[in-house]
């Protein structure tokens, strides 16, 4: 089958309008205990009215002092669940599914650093943020666990399409995966199998709480790019056909590490504007495509229609998401459709941060939104 980005289809009982996602996007627009604003709102409503099938929010706190960032949404408590409800109503009115990402962040931080209980695998710094973590307890990871099972559940509850576990960007459970960050000697570390476990439990009793038919997603690595210290292209095949045998619906992969001697290995990779800079993760993706019956989606570096679809028929991979691009144009989808030869104006500067609230630098002189 030749595949179109503007393919309808569907995952389960979802379906899709097309095969263009918005990859989880931080947007430093919530209020200080994560509740949604006016202006938050307004550029979710924006992603949808551009066209784009499925919007995966910025990442969502699963516990309610365990904040790796400011301005991000939360799901730590039953409060949330009737704003996000309407929330979820307004989107699916203006024609796109929303799937909420849900997080333990971890040592990857530099909000609030100071006196806050941060856990990790192993007490190692992390080499981007200088943190080091307090070593989990097993009590330490039930509670883990226990955050992203209640969470998905208030995900459900909400309305969302669907939830999505962070286990990407060196957040706690990528650096379970990870043996730089994880040097535990109990059954969470060593073997790819013990470092994956807090993954697969989480998975299991998130399924329990959501029932089989409920889509849940995560981010993960295709390879941290990191020699010996990271998740290699072999161990993150092992782990996405495991978590296909115990249910997730689909993968997206992303990559990379967050090692400072490593720039050009980042998650979030700039000066990605030829041709052979963008789909930074295609080869390591495609490999694990390959091998995968669920959907695949990926996501760094997109920029070009023609070059999405040679990507998706040259490969397993389903769907293709997008963060800078759409955060920049959030109407990139319909300009698309109209003219499929159109090029985004994002330069992949990666300068989309802002303390008032996140906005694309070409946005700020004329700045349309307030916090
Ligand atoms: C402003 C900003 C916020 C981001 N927030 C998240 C997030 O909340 N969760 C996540 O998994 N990735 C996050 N990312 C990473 C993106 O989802 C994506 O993986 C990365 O930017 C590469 O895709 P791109 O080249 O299309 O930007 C963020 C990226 C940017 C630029």
């Amino acid at each position: 089958m030749h595949k179109k980005i503007f393919d309808v289809t569907s995952i389960g009982n979802l379906e899709l309008k097309n095969r263009l996602w918005r990859s989880a996007t931080w947007l430093n627009l919530a209020d200080e205990k994560g509740h949604l604003s006016p202006e938050l709102i307004y550029r979710y409503e924006e992603l949808a009215k551009g066209g784009v099938g499925t919007i995966i929010t910025g990442y969502a706190h699963i516990l309610e002092n365990e904040q790796p960032n400011a301005g991000m949404l939360g799901i730590y408590s039953d409060d949330f669940i009737e704003e996000y409800r309407l929330f979820v109503k307004r989107i699916h009115e203006l024609g796109s599914k929303l799937i909420m990402q849900v997080c333990y962040g971890g040592s990857s931080t530099k909000y609030q650093t100071e006196g806050r209980l941060i856990w990790g695998p192993s007490a190692v710094k992390n080499p981007s943020s200088g943190v080091t973590p307090n070593e989990m307890t097993s009590e330490d990871i039930r509670t883990v666990i226990e955050a992203y099972v209640q969470s998905a559940r208030r995900v459900k509850e909400s309305g969302f399409d669907g939830v999505q576990l962070h286990a990407a960007h060196s957040y706690l459970y990528s650096q379970f995966l990870s043996p730089y960050f994880n040097r535990r000697k109990d059954a969470y570390g060593g073997s790819i199998e013990n470092r994956a476990r807090i993954i697969f439990e989480t998975l299991e009793a998130v399924r329990k709480e959501v029932g089989p038919d409920y889509p849940v997603l995560i981010k993960m690595h295709c390879t941290d790019d990191w020699a010996e210290h990271g998740l290699t292209p072999d161990e993150s095949l092992w782990v996405a056909k495991e978590l296909e045998k115990r249910g997730i619906t689909a993968i997206e992969f992303s990559g990379g590490n967050p090692d400072p001697s490593y720039p050009l290995k980042r998650p979030i990779r700039t000066k990605i504007l030829k041709r052979e800079k963008q789909a930074y993760f295609f080869n390591a993706t495609k490999q694990i495509a390959a091998e995968l019956d669920i959907p695949v989606i990926s996501v760094g570096g997109h920029r070009n229609m023609e070059l999405m679809e040679h990507i998706l028929n040259d490969s397993a991979i389903s769907y293709v998401a997008l963060s800078r691009a759409l955060f920049s144009e959030p109407d990139l989808p319909n300009k698309w459709k109209q003219d499929p030869t159109y090029n985004p104006r994002c330069t992949s500067c990666a300068k989309c941060w802002s303390p008032g609230g996140n906005i694309c630098i070409l946005d700020r002189k004329n700045k349309v939104f307030s916090k």
